[in-house]
């Protein structure tokens, strides 16, 4: 990884299994802090934290605003209505615009593939933070959902990790994809065939490391499965055309106690949300026993520390 790259946090492929868990390590004593009444600190104090964000968002920007404040900088939220983007600026404009005033990360969220690479290229001193671009990349949400897992297992090391529902057009896949297999799992992509890709993404080089496969059978992808990831049906993506009908989704492709109970029943149930539940998942398991659903919202906060706390050091040359 060159410098340049190294300041930016923009897909988990650009990290090493030991920079990955010393992200997870690091949020591991953000997640004290925030279990304390009092809990502002000051490592990052002085520092501009901007969030961009250009699609809607509950979890991803409010955990970012609060990991930012908490780590002692002051946060700016700009959102593309109210911004000059209404007015046609272009993204380079946009963010040579916020640059110019000196700020040190900004967190981009955007529709198209690719846009926090343009920023990166972009920047000369700022640190940019990819909160989700297109389908290509979610890679913050994919370290709590890592940082999660952990909570509950000793090592993801040999875990066989079901992600069902719709594989293309998810981020979240992606980046959980890269991050499970560097830390040793097995994971299965199951869903209809039209909404997987048509081969496994990576797997000769994640050869020895974990495995990947892709099927569409359900109670083959759930069998024996220790962590089962459930994908929104993202209709905001265009999704008709990909599934038959809803219903049929539903009776064969949704997380509920029947598909859990005979596959899995001790399997840890994840979703990034939001969720659609009733369709993706039904709402008992959703809120059941071994749903991780909250925890994984507690952990982005966590999360975002450390990541915020790292592109900064790096910055700074520690
Ligand atoms: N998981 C996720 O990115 O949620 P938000 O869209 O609410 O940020």
């Amino acid at each position: 990884m060159d410098n340049n790259r190294n300041r930016h946090m923009l897909d988990l492929d650009q990290l090493s299994k030991v920079q990955i868990e010393e992200l997870l390590g690091s949020a591991l004593k953000y997640k004290d802090i925030l279990q304390r009444d009092m809990k502002k600190q000051d490592e990052l104090r002085g520092k501009i934290v901007v969030t961009l964000f250009y699609e809607a968002s509950t979890r991803t920007r409010m955990s970012f605003e609060e990991a930012g404040k908490i780590l002692g900088s002051d946060v700016i939220n700009v959102s593309a209505s109210g911004s000059s983007v209404e007015k046609g600026e272009s993204l380079v404009n946009t963010a040579k615009t916020i640059e110019a005033m000196n700020v040190d990360v900004v967190i981009i969220r955007h529709p198209h593939s690719g846009a926090p690479y343009i920023l990166a290229e972009q920047f000369e001193s700022a640190s940019v933070i990819n909160a989700g671009d297109g389908t290509h990349a979610h890679p913050t949400q994919a370290l709590l959902d890592l940082f999660t897992i952990l909570d509950h297992v000793d090592s993801i090391q040999g875990l066989k990790v079901a992600i069902v529902g719709d594989v293309i057009h998810s981020r979240v896949a992606r980046s959980n994809i890269h991050g499970l297999l560097k830390l040793g799992a097995n994971v299965v992509l199951c869903g209809p065939s039209t909404l997987l890709p048509k081969s496994t993404p990576w797997s000769e080089y994640y050869e020895s490391q974990g495995s990947l496969d892709l099927v569409t059978d359900l109670d083959e992808a759930l069998n024996k499965a220790d962590v089962v990831m459930t994908l929104r049906l993202q209709n905001e993506r265009q999704l008709s055309g990909y599934i038959p009908s809803e219903r049929e989704y539903i009776a064969k492709w949704q997380i509920n106690s029947e598909s859990i109970g005979r596959n899995c029943p001790d399997a840890w149930i994840m979703h990034p949300g939001p969720m659609n539940e009733g369709i993706e998942i039904s709402e008992s398991v959703a809120k059941g026993p071994k749903s991780l659903i909250q925890e994984q919202v507690e952990n982005g906060v966590a999360i975002r520390m450390a990541v915020l706390k790292s592109v900064c050091d790096i910055r700074s040359g520690i």
